[in-house]
């Protein structure tokens, strides 16, 4: 550590400031959080405010009572605006934070990606993205979490419960030193208003997938993922010999996650179109290279479209507008669409994941503050009236899909058309069912990531280079079964400086299984004990993956023996991970289809070039993806059988319970 302290190292040391902090002025230029529901009785409001205080000396008492109330009535949540920091929020070089344990280093940077303006969604409320995803509930836990983990040695682990920090225990050198739980609820008290309640209160947050496990590295983190679903989505409805040149991919929101759609869609090599209604956040995904085109007009973007269709051109457009209105009038004015999705953020259709059609963006807002119940009617109207949109097109040839945002269940839920004759099952299928599901998961395939905390562009570079020969030199060995998954991962790595994808970190997503991950951390690790990477690597993924996430409607849609509204394996899975190696965990209810609907964990692993960290990146890697590839073999997925078969024969202390098969014909003569 620097002896010398520099400004920004004696702050975030300081934790909870010494004098009152001057009243805060929000920034105009940066997207807010919608306010969120009135949903507290007075009763409640003064436990609220109660539960706010607790965080500062009595001394203030009386001040920020009334700030913190006035912040209740207008915002709806009590953010502590006054103690937002004042340096620039960014993730610094690992050295710049001044721990005692290199580890806790590594998640300040990792925090501090999460809440930076060019990352976040809403970074003075400190939401990342999905419109509710938060890092913290408030700037006290902020400061707070930062201080311990300035202090925290490797000896003990800070316990974070949404996002306040109970406390640094003792533990072991092997222990994680950070421990996650967001929205964790007795199960009965998991509806979405039990979320805006107790949200309120200041007792538990929505952590979104990433955002409230500090392992969000902006709309690359997505984007892999969203290109692999749309090359695929187009070898589905494609003939051998045609390309997706000159085809449609029409969808919606250019948020956080969604955000990456248009970039996926040049990747596959479409015509992108994306509805966003928010104008700030169209502006922000066109000013970063993310979209190529917007547009305003809906004449000129349906006379654009025509002309870009005629030319086969490759490029992504963003409207903004309602989504609504762009299928309705792609309808009328005879454009075909070939692939239809959509990425509102209907997680959370209440409080502004989903904007209804025929109101404007400030309309709706206003709506939402001072009459929910009527919005929630307007929002249900519009999926109705968005589902009878897409089944016209469909009707002409679309292909069209869930996308893992809850369109179907909300859309069903509104008595949208989505649902199969006999009211049984929907009728379009998710992404996972038809796509990622068997090409990826079940084959140990998912969204691992790393971030170089040196914050060096050269270490990515090197970084990138180490996984693309790691990948090259396993794809020879690589079973029929998974080269195509091998070889489209191999040309993402070879593109990824070329698409610019980093936003905020130093940071790289790339398809792998359990033997890729292994192989690429180790290469990592290698380079990191020969001094070729100049800061420790921390590794992690998605909670959108083999084994992170149980959610019924996504990332186990396509487990079809009853399991998939179980959670036992993402809670296996970071126990598990727990005790392996990880340097955090998490675990979550909620992320990305909303709160009550799934459970996901995920983790972040240090590498920083010892033994010790090799023997973790093995132990734990092969243990994170082989439990869900095991769950899904279960489930008799044939893809999972045949790779957990695969793992037994390359690890024998790894004996998984099989499937016996059963004759249909002796079930169906029943
Ligand atoms: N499939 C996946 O892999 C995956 C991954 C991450 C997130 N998701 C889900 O996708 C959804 C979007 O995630 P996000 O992080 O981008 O959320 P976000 O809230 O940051 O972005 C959604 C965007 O949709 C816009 N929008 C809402 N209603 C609209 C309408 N009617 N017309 C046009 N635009 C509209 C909003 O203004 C917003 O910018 C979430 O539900 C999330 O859980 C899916």
């Amino acid at each position: 550590m620097n002896p010398v302290m520099n400004d920004f190292q004696i702050e975030i040391r300081q934790g909870l400031p010494e004098k009152l902090p001057p009243v805060a002025i929000l920034d105009s230029g940066l997207s807010h959080a919608p306010r969120r529901k009135d949903i507290l009785s007075e009763t409640e409001k003064k436990l609220a405010l109660r539960n706010a205080l607790r965080y500062f000396p009595s001394i203030w008492h009386e001040i920020l009572i009334k700030e913190f109330q006035q912040e209740l009535n207008e915002y709806g949540r009590i953010y502590m605006y006054r103690f937002m920091p004042t340096y620039i929020m960014f993730a610094r070089p690992i050295g710049d934070y001044p721990a005692q344990s290199v580890h806790a280093a590594a998640i300040m940077h990792m925090i501090q990606n999460n809440l930076d303006p060019a990352v976040a969604q809403h970074p003075q409320e400190l939401i990342t993205y999905g419109g509710n995803g938060a890092v913290f509930q408030n700037w006290a836990q902020y400061l707070l979490t930062m201080q311990y983990l300035c202090e925290m040695t490797d000896i003990q682990s800070l316990h974070m419960y949404s996002g306040h920090p109970m406390g640094l225990f003792p533990s072991s050198k092997d222990a994680p030193r950070v421990v996650v739980t967001n929205g964790m609820m007795v199960p009965n008290y998991s509806k979405s208003e039990d979320l805006e309640k107790f949200n309120a209160l200041g007792v538990t947050q929505y952590g979104q997938m990433t955002a409230g496990s500090y392992m969000y590295i902006g709309p690359q983190g997505i984007v892999h993922g969203t290109a692999l679903t749309v090359i695929n989505g187009f070898r589905k409805i494609l003939n051998r010999d045609e390309t997706p040149a000159g085809k449609l991919f029409l969808t919606a929101g250019l948020g956080g996650m969604s955000g990456a759609q248009p970039k996926a869609g040049c990747i596959a090599g479409c015509l992108t179109v994306c509805a966003e209604i928010n104008p700030v956040a169209a502006k922000k995904r066109y000013a970063q290279g993310w979209v190529d085109e917007i547009t305003y007009k809906i004449e000129r973007l349906v006379a654009r479209v025509k002309k870009a269709k005629e030319n086969k051109e490759v490029v992504s457009i963003a409207y903004v507008g309602n989504i609504v209105e762009v299928w309705e009038q792609f309808y009328e004015n005879g454009i075909r669409v070939e692939m239809g999705s959509d990425q509102t953020s209907l997680h959370n259709p209440w409080s502004g994941g989903y904007y209804p059609v025929d109101l404007t963006f400030d309309a709706s807002n206003e709506l939402i503050k001072n009459d929910p119940e009527l919005f929630k009617t307007k929002v249900q109207e519009s999926l109705r009236r968005h589902a009878k949109a897409i089944n016209k097109h469909v009707l002409k040839g679309t292909y069209f899909f869930d996308y893992g945002n809850a369109f179907l269940l909300e859309a069903s839920r509104a008595g949208g058309d989505v649902l199969n004759e006999e009211g049984t099952d929907f009728k379009f299928r998710s992404y996972v069912q038809d796509i990622l599901g068997p090409m990826c998961f079940d084959y140990g395939f998912g969204p691992f990531r790393w971030i170089c905390t040196s914050a060096d562009p050269q270490d990515l570079v090197k970084t990138d280079e180490l996984a693309l020969q790691t990948m090259a030199s396993l794809k020879k060995e690589a079973p029929i079964e998974i080269a195509q998954q091998m070889e489209d991962n191999i040309t993402w790595i070879k593109e990824a400086q070329n698409n610019k994808l980093v936003v905020g970190s130093q940071a790289r997503i790339l398809y792998a299984d359990a033997v890729g991950r292994i192989a690429i951390a180790k290469a990592f690790n290698d380079a990191l004990a020969a001094g070729d990477l100049l800061a420790p690597v921390v590794l992690g993924r998605d909670h959108h993956d083999v084994s992170g996430t149980d959610s019924p409607y996504r990332e186990t849609s396509n487990i079809y023996d009853g399991s998939q509204f179980t959670a036992d394996m993402a809670i296996q899975n970071v126990i598990g991970d727990s005790f392996r190696g990880a340097t955090w965990v998490s675990i979550h209810n909620g992320g990305g289809v909303g709160w009550g609907e799934v459970i996901n964990g995920g983790f972040g692993l240090v590498l920083d070039g010892s033994k010790e960290a090799e023997q973790k990146l093995k132990n734990m890697l092969f243990f994170d993806v082989n439990n869900g590839i095991a769950r899904r073999g279960w489930a008799r997925n044939k893809e999972a059988i045949f790779a957990i078969k695969r793992a037994m024969n390359q690890n024998k202390s790894l004996k998984i319970t099989l499937p016996n098969q059963v004759n249909d014909a002796l079930i169906d003569g029943l």
